[in-house]
C-alpha cells in the first residue's frame, strides 16, 4: 500500500520513460501553437505549470523564450534539469505545488499542457485551488493556456479502451476503468514499470470536466475571454472545434 497520493508515487521515478509515452510526442506542434498565442514575443515571462520532464519549457527556452518550471516532481524535474544542461540551456526549474504557489502578478502568460497537475487532485477543491494560485501568478492581461480531460468524451467512450489502442508496448497501462457519473472521475488501475525497472500499480483517478464548468470556474475567478476548442496532440489549433471525439479540451483564457 503506497501512502502517498497517487499522482506522487506515479511520477517519482518515471521520466525517462515518461519521455517516451505516446501522449508526450505533440511538442514540437505543440510550441507552434503556443508561440502563434505569444505573438512570437520573446520579452514575455511564461510560468509551465505541472512542467514535469519540461519538454515545452525547454522546447521554448530553445526558440528564445523566458520559462519558469514548477512541478511537484523531484523526480520529473531532475529529469528536466539533466535535459536541459545537456541543451546548454539554464532553466529556472522549481519543486513548487501547485495549490500554493508563491507568484504574485509576476508571469505574462501562465500554460498548463498534458493535464498538469490540474485534474489529477483528490479533491474538486483542490483542482479549483490549481486555478486560483496560478491567476495569482499572473499579471493584469496575461494569458492562460491550458489542456485538460474532457468531460464529453466518456459520456460515449470508453476510457480503458482509447488509453488502450493509444499506448505503445513499453507505456503505462490503464485498466478496470469505471467513469462515476455523479463525480465525473475516471477511477481505474495504472501499471508501469519505472525508470528503474520496479512494477507500479497505483489506484489512480483522474476528474474530467465539461466544457460549461470549467468557463464558469474560470469566470467565478476573474478570468475573461474564455475560449475552449479540441486538443489533438501536437496540433492544437483555435478552429478545432470541441467534440465529443476529443479525449482532451484546449482552454485560452485571460486575466481581467
Ligand atoms: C501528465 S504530467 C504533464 C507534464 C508536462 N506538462 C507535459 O506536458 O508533459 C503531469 C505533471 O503534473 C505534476 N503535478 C501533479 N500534481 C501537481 C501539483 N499539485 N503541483 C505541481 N505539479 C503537479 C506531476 O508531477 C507531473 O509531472
Amino acid at each position: 500500500m503506497n501512502e502517498k497520493p497517487w499522482y506522487e508515487a506515479l511520477f517519482e521515478n518515471y521520466g525517462q520513460k515518461y519521455d517516451r509515452e505516446c501522449f508526450t510526442q505533440g511538442t514540437q506542434g505543440e510550441c507552434n501553437f503556443l508561440e502563434q498565442e505569444l505573438g512570437r514575443d520573446k520579452s514575455l515571462r511564461i510560468l509551465d505549470v505541472g512542467c514535469g520532464t519540461g519538454r515545452h519549457a525547454i522546447e521554448l527556452t530553445l526558440r528564445g523564450y523566458h520559462l519558469t518550471g514548477i512541478d511537484l516532481s523531484e523526480g520529473q524535474l531532475s529529469h528536466a534539469r539533466e535535459k536541459a544542461a545537456q541543451q546548454g540551456l539554464t532553466i529556472d526549474f522549481r519543486r513548487l505545488d501547485a495549490r500554493e504557489l508563491p507568484f504574485d502578478r509576476e508571469f505574462d502568460v501562465a500554460i498548463m499542457l498534458c493535464e498538469g497537475g490540474f485534474p489529477l487532485m483528490e479533491t474538486d477543491e483542490m483542482n479549483f485551488s490549481i486555478l486560483q494560485s496560478v491567476i495569482k501568478g499572473l499579471k493584469n492581461g496575461g494569458k492562460f493556456i491550458f489542456t485538460t480531460l474532457n468531460g464529453l468524451f466518456p459520456l460515449y467512450h470508453s476510457v480503458e479502451k482509447f488509453c488502450a489502442e493509444a499506448g505503445g508496448t513499453d507505456n503505462a497501462t490503464y485498466r478496470s476503468n469505471t467513469f462515476d457519473l455523479i463525480t465525473f472521475r475516471d477511477h481505474n488501475i495504472t501499471e508501469l514499470e519505472d525508470d528503474s525497472g520496479k512494477k507500479i500499480s497505483l489506484d489512480s483517478n483522474e476528474r474530467y470536466y465539461v466544457p460549461s464548468e470549467i468557463t464558469w470556474l474560470l469566470k467565478s475567478l476573474g478570468y475573461v475571454k474564455i475560449d475552449i476548442f479540441g486538443a489533438k496532440l501536437g496540433a492544437f489549433s483555435r478552429n478545432d472545434k470541441l467534440t465529443t471525439e476529443d479525449f482532451e479540451m484546449l482552454v485560452i483564457a485571460e486575466k481581467f
